[in-house]
């Protein structure tokens, strides 16, 4: 009998945002074609890469405690004559660089965001005794070079998937290392992401998130010859077969078009939530920020959206403790809230952060203080939010199920909020869209009945999306 065949393992652990679970994908991918077979377990693996976020302290410290466990992983396995090669790749790779590696002796690789397309080249390296460092700011080179997988390589990876078609950003808010860590905004050509798109509904994606830094900052040529912003694009999206459902994150509040919003209108199949962050409800705060608009700025732009989509719930992120913050700048945040009403949000104590402005601002508030904000703002959110799932209950509406439930016969699926779904379903209904009565809500699940009529005779939802696109 022949002997099985000894693929070498690849582990990526996975930190931060969305732009970084896609990332993973894509290099999950691309180090297939070089023969590594993805694992899910560290201790088995030839290759353990660190994708890592670098937006808040404690995200870049976690890093490092990390790789000490992988120093002691990487010595027993050299002690049972197994060579494991450790890799740090993502934003605290970019930022630190060759740092990384001083600090961190175990580390063979690192690499930047924007040159994950040489990661095979420099495996070579490491694997002929050198260790490589590479960050590099070739960012168009990546989106040139990363979309390899033919169609019939694209794995399917369950019903939800992510889209990149934006990197970067040029907004340089005062507190952020996204600019540094991730370069200039660059936006992906239109025939690349409708390739990757179509790929994607071929593989059995019914639903697509489409990612950026800066989302809302896409633009490109369109194929109509003229120039396309992703109001457009989202238009254009929809016309694929099997895309029902369409979302976009991150938005800032200033490239929120008119087109956009007009897209929530009369696009059915994007669906009603939006993530836009504002930060801060205190003006002064605001422009410490550089976040260039007002309170108010976000809060009209805020009733445009709702004039467009009145059932649309929105989320958004917010810094307590940025440098300065008084109380009262603290409550005009509250206030903002208060009138906004959210179905969501997150919230972070600030970090300063080397490297950008703000780091080097007076007036730090205190941990405490922090702390303290920080609980009662959440403690708002929190309520707001719980008030938003609880009129779901008794109302009916679609569901997309994605995976098996923790309960027997069960299948976890997500509303067009986003909030999960529980509901006694087939597994065959896996990947369909169902209609669904909300029962219950159970701490932060809704848990429903499914009365739509057997699969198939149902027609799929927002099967009419491309009659209305332009
Ligand atoms: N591009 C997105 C945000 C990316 S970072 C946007 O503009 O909204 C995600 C969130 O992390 C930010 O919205 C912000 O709330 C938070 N964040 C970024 N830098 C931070 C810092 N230095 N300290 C605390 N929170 C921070
Ligand atoms: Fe960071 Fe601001 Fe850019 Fe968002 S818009 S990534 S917060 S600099
Ligand atoms: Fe973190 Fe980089 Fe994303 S800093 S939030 S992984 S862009």
């Amino acid at each position: 009998m022949a002997a099985p065949e000894t693929k070498k393992r690849v582990y990526i652990k996975t930190y931060g945002c969305q732009m970084n679970v896609y990332d993973s994908e894509r290099m999950t991918d691309a180090l297939a074609a070089d023969g590594f077979a993805p694992t899910d377990r560290m201790d088995e693996a030839d290759l353990v890469l660190l994708n890592t976020c670098h937006i808040r302290e404690k995200a870049a410290e976690k890093v490092y405690s990390e790789l000490g466990r992988i120093r002691v992983m990487k010595e027993e396995a050299a002690r049972s004559g197994r060579n494991v090669t450790v890799g740090v790749t993502g934003c605290v790779a970019q930022a630190e660089g060759a740092e990384i590696a001083r600090r961190a002796p175990v580390v063979d690789l690192v690499v930047g965001p924007q040159s994950y397309q040489h990661l095979p080249r420099l495996l070579g390296e490491v694997a002929s005794g050198r260790r490589a460092v590479e960050t590099e700011f070739a960012i168009e080179e990546k989106f040139a070079a990363l979309p390899k997988a033919t169609r019939s390589q694209t794995r399917s990876r369950g019903v939800t998937a992510f889209l990149t078609i934006q990197e970067g950003c040029d907004k340089f808010c005062t507190f952020c290392v996204v600019p540094y860590t991730r370069g200039a905004e660059v936006s992906r050509p239109v025939a690349a992401i409708l390739d990757e798109a179509r790929r994607l509904a071929d593989a059995g994606v019914r639903e697509l998130t489409l990612l950026g830094q800066n989302v809302n900052a896409w633009h490109g040529a369109g194929e109509d010859g003229r120039a396309w912003g992703l109001g457009e694009l989202l238009f254009r999206i929809a016309e694929i077969p099997g895309l029902d459902r369409l979302r976009y994150t991150t938005s800032h509040p200033r490239d929120m078009d008119d087109a956009l919003i007009a897209a929530h209108r009369d696009l059915p199949a994007l669906m009603p939530y939006l993530h836009l962050p504002v930060q801060s409800g205190s003006d002064r705060i605001l422009a410490a920020m550089n976040r260039k608009h007002k309170a108010a700025d976000y809060i009209r732009l805020v009733e445009r959206i709702r004039a467009a989509r009145p059932d649309i719930a929105l989320s958004s992120d917010f810094i307590v403790g940025f440098p300065g913050e008084s109380e009262a700048d603290f409550e005009a945040t509250l206030r903002l809230i208060e009138e906004v009403g959210y179905g969501s949000a997150f919230s972070f104590k600030y970090s300063a952060r080397p490297g950008t402005p703000a780091a080097l601002k007076d007036g730090a508030v205190e941990e405490a203080v922090m702390a303290e904000r920080l609980a009662r703002l959440q403690a708002l959110v929190d309520a707001q939010a719980d008030a938003f799932n609880r009129t779901a209950v008794g109302r009916v509406m679609d569901v997309l199920f994605e995976k098996p439930g923790r309960g027997p016969g069960q299948l976890m699926g997500r509303s067009p909020w986003l909030q999960p779904v529980a509901v006694e379903a087939p597994p065959e209904r896996i990947g369909t869209i169902g209609r669904v009565v909300i029962d219950a809500l159970v701490t932060h699940t809704l848990v429903g009945t499914l009365v739509d009529p057997p699969a198939g005779a149902w027609p799929a939802q927002m099967a009419h999306s491309a009659e209305t696109a332009p």
